[in-house]
């Protein structure tokens, strides 16, 4: 283990393993030793995803006490939005047990669930939730775009998927071209394209905005995605 911040150890695995497989508990224990200084770190990072991912679903929402699941919660920062915004009734899921720990701690989670979203299917009932939320988790070796039907499958029909996820991962930016991945650039594109063709989701609307995080004092943008689960 070195002494790296979480997110140079993170950004530094992504580059250097360019079209190769990384394991999970690779991924599993970055996040298990990033716990403590998460909050930090997004902090210096000023990270604009949880805001962004917390706005969207204010947006689409009056009611408080929708089902909401904040998948890949990590710390629980967009629990904290979304806490702000008056919601109430929010579960937590994510693979790593020392950073679902701390979300726990910060007491805005209903319930939380260790579990890796991955090739199982997910811990939860059909139409489980009114909206699946999922911030900054659709990076290389992470959370993968061909998990979009279990969630189609946990969400009531009616209830929206919001994905918040940094651009340059599934889109080639010039300035960031080391952290572009085809491959999962390919599967979010085709699994939104084809569960529009399918009519199992509509796509609301897909943004890139500005603010997403700050790296080496280079501001870089986000991809906000909101679909509607038919
Ligand atoms: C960059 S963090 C984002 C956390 C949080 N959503 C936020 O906005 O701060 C990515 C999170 O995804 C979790 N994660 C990565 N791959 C996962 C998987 N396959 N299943 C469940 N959680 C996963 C990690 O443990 C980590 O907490």
């Amino acid at each position: 283990m070195t002494d790296l911040h979480g997110e140079v150890e993170l950004f530094t695995l992504i580059r250097n393993n360019q079209g190769k497989r990384v394991d999970k508990t690779i991924i599993r224990n970055l996040y298990d030793k990033w716990a403590p200084t998460y909050d930090k770190d997004s902090s210096d990072l000023q990270l604009g995803g949880p805001s962004k991912s917390g706005a969207l679903v204010r947006d689409l929402y009056q009611e408080k006490d929708i089902s909401i699941l904040d998948c890949g919660a990590g710390t629980g920062l967009v629990g904290t939005q979304l806490q702000r915004y008056g919601f109430t009734n929010i579960v937590a899921q994510d693979m790593s047990p020392k950073i679902l720990e701390a979300a726990k701690q910060k007491g805005i989670y209903r319930r939380v669930v260790c579990a890796e979203v991955g090739k199982e299917e997910m811990p939860f009932e059909d139409n489980e939730f009114d909206v699946l939320v999922c911030n900054g988790c659709i990076i290389p070796f992470h959370i993968s775009p061909n998990c979009f039907p279990q969630w189609i499958r946990i969400v009531k029909p009616g209830g929206h998927i919001v994905v918040v996820l940094r651009r340059c991962y599934v889109e080639l930016v010039e300035e960031e071209k080391c952290y572009y991945s085809p491959s999962l650039a390919e599967s979010f594109e085709a699994n939104i394209r084809n569960l529009e063709n399918c009519k199992k989701w509509e796509v609301i609307s897909k943004e890139v905005f500005p603010g997403y995080l700050v790296e080496k004092e280079q501001a870089n943008e986000g991809i906000a995605l909101v679909c509607k689960v038919l």
